[in-house]
């Protein structure tokens, strides 16, 4: 399973990507609004980090949402273009698969949009597993009912699991199959730590004090 990182802030994808294990970042005009730093130049330093950065376009309208599909399209070959789960984004998300730009189909909420993002030509699909659990409903179903429907057909659609809240989050994606998790920073950092690590860690290095040299 591929790991991104759901942010806007350059700094933690540089420290994140040093650990090795970072495929891509996803960023939203809220993670983007909260940094407040340039767009397109945030996006392009991300890309010099990570092979896949999702660039969200911020029309409503498919000329519009067309437009900014291109003009981010050429700022780097590591953009993906994030449309959301709209009539319209659907539309866009067709026009981007004959011009074989990428894409990443956000704010997907039930499998039947799912369905229809895939269909549409969309590189990625984003449920938001985290926003469906605040809503009383449960995220990580969707992502079983879409992995579902994906064994039965090809779809080269990648299934990224989004709005992720805590560790578990992450193996129960892996262990769904899901092709891609996209994890907050304050809980990517957390993934490398186990108390008995930091004990065992601590025990060695205490008993190798006492190794005669
Ligand atoms: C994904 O691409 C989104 O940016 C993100 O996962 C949304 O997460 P949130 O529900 O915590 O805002």
């Amino acid at each position: 399973m591929k790991l991104f990182l759901d942010t806007a802030n350059v700094d933690q994808v540089a420290e994140i990507a040093a650990w090795g294990v970072l495929d891509g970042v996803t960023t939203n005009p809220s993670l983007v609004a909260k940094e407040g730093k340039d767009f397109k130049e945030t996006v392009m330093k991300m890309c010099e980090l990570v092979p896949c950065v999702s660039a969200q376009v911020t029309a409503t309208e498919f000329e519009g949402m067309k437009k900014q599909a291109e003009e981010y399209h050429g700022w780097h070959k590591h953009v993906v273009v994030k449309v959301p789960m709209t009539i319209e984004g659907l539309k866009t998300l067709h026009y981007c698969r004959e011009k074989k730009i990428r894409t990443n189909c956000t704010l997907v909420f039930s499998a039947n949009q799912a369905l229809l993002a895939a269909k549409a030509g969309a590189s990625i699909i984003s449920p938001f597993i985290g926003r469906l659990d605040d809503a009383g409903q449960d995220g990580m179903a969707l992502i079983a009912e879409i992995m579902q429907i994906w064994s039965y057909y090809d779809f080269d659609t990648e299934v990224l699991v989004a709005s992720t809240r805590h560790p578990r989050h992450i193996v129960e994606a892996a262990e769904l199959g899901a092709h891609i998790s996209t994890i907050p920073y304050e809980v990517f950092k957390r993934l490398p730590h186990h108390p008995l690590t930091d004990s065992g860690l601590k025990k060695f290095m205490e008993d190798w004090e006492n190794v005669k040299k």
